[in-house]
């Protein structure tokens, strides 16, 4: 049985600083954010605008009401939770009217956390192949003004609907997982921003992909040339390159040059939004499918997923005969082109000013879903008008 992503969207908050603008202010050469670590942009959010709501607004464009009927489980990967017990899917659940009779939990391990949710809803729909999964990444990356992390930082989720019989993407029994105990980036409970060793940050991710490269080669007797394009999880755009650069050095020109223009297509939107944790390997994904002309139907795609702590995988699909009618490629270049540009005076503002979760509070937002209100330590969402 055929099962894998049947329609997939992202959502950014509409608010961006400019990189040449914080390294400016920060007294850092710009070509340090825009060649060395990769970044042009990078997504701002109000305190109006959270995890529920990112996820919300992206999935409003996606869900059709059979698609509502049919979802029979919500699993919302993040980091950024807002809640030490209740899961945010509970809410997404009431906030997107899916039918009652749906399971809806919250998943974590950093940012490898939306892939866990793809391999369990992968397993749920072979034994129930009526079904349709909604697997949400949706996150807030900060590590704070003025610490090395800054440039990046990012916001936004990734929503995307498993069924059989998918449009987009059909996904192999292939995921060849690695998980190591290290303390690479951490969040302890109760504190604001994570912990992070830049260094071994960097090392682990590289370490980790050849590890399961490697481990995947094997098991599959498979060889770079059987891919048309590989996909990573981009906490900023150099590192996926980095962990590439690893493994092409004993690969002709050509073949370097094949993979090289493929990453670069992935990495587009990325660069313009920052590290979405959970969310930033489906949006280069979605990035890849968007912006590259030199991928056609059946051609296999390796992903690469990595979750600090730490948590990796590589598994690959095949593009779906017509994937192109499902892809919102028009919409995503308004979405991102339509943003407020920030000053970094600005930026600051919006980024101290934290939600204060127990002095009762109202928010306006044009946003389709955002706070509308905080009461009694509860959350209250404004939802879109019915069509
Ligand atoms: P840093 O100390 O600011 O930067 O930390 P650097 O000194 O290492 O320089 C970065 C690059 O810029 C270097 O290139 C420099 O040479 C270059 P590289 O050697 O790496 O190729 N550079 C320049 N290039 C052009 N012109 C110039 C110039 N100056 C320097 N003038 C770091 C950078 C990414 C470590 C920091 O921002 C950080 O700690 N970020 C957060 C951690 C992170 O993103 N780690 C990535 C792997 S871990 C991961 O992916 C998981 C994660 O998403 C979390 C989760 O799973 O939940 C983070």
């Amino acid at each position: 049985m055929n099962v894998g992503i049947d329609k997939i969207d992202f959502f950014v908050p509409p608010y961006f600083i400019d990189m040449t603008d914080l390294a400016l202010a920060r007294q850092v050469d710009p070509n340090k954010f825009h060649i060395g670590i990769g970044q042009d942009q990078m997504a701002v959010n109000p305190k109006s605008q959270d995890i529920i709501t990112f996820a919300a607004n992206a999935c409003h464009s996606i869900l059709s009401e059979e698609d509502k009927q049919k979802i029979d489980m919500i699993i919302v990967a993040t980091e950024s939770g807002i809640d030490a017990s209740k899961a945010s899917a509970v809410i997404l659940h009431r906030l997107l009217k899916i039918q009652p009779f749906a399971r809806a939990f919250e998943i974590k391990e950093a940012c490898y956390g939306a892939t866990a949710g793809i391999q369990f809803a992968k397993a749920h729909i072979k034994e129930h192949p009526s079904s349709k999964v909604l697997v949400i990444a949706t996150d807030i990356a900060k590590y704070g003004l003025y610490s090395g992390g800054e440039p990046t930082q990012g916001a936004g989720a990734v929503a995307m609907l498993l069924s059989k019989d998918p449009h987009i993407l059909s996904l192999a029994e292939d995921q060849v997982s690695l998980t190591q105990d290290i303390y690479d980036f951490w969040r302890p409970m109760g504190h604001d921003y994570p912990s992070v060793d830049g260094p071994l940050s960097n090392e682990t991710y590289i370490q980790s992909f050849v590890k399961v490269w490697q481990e995947y080669q094997k098991r599959q007797k498979a060889s770079l040339t059987d891919f048309s394009a590989l996909a990573f999880h981009i906490p900023y755009t150099k590192m996926g390159k980095k962990a590439l650069l690893a493994i092409l050095e004993n690969e002709t020109e050509e073949e370097q040059s094949r993979i090289l223009s493929r990453y670069k297509e992935s990495i587009t939107y990325s660069r313009r939004v920052g590290n979405l944790y959970t969310g930033s390997l489906y949006l280069g994904l979605i990035s890849l499918l968007e912006n590259s002309s030199q991928l056609s139907e059946g051609a296999k795609i390796g992903l690469f997923s990595y979750g600090s702590g730490a948590v990796a995988e590589f598994f690959s699909g095949r593009l779906v005969k017509g994937y192109k009618d499902y892809l919102h490629t028009t919409f995503h270049k308004r979405l991102l082109d339509d943003r407020k540009q920030l000053s970094i005076e600005a930026y600051e503002e919006m980024f101290s000013e934290q939600l204060d979760i127990d002095t009762d509070n109202t928010f306006s937002d044009v946003l389709s879903y955002s706070l509308s209100s905080v009461k009694n330590t509860i959350r209250h969402y404004k939802e879109p008008s019915p069509k």
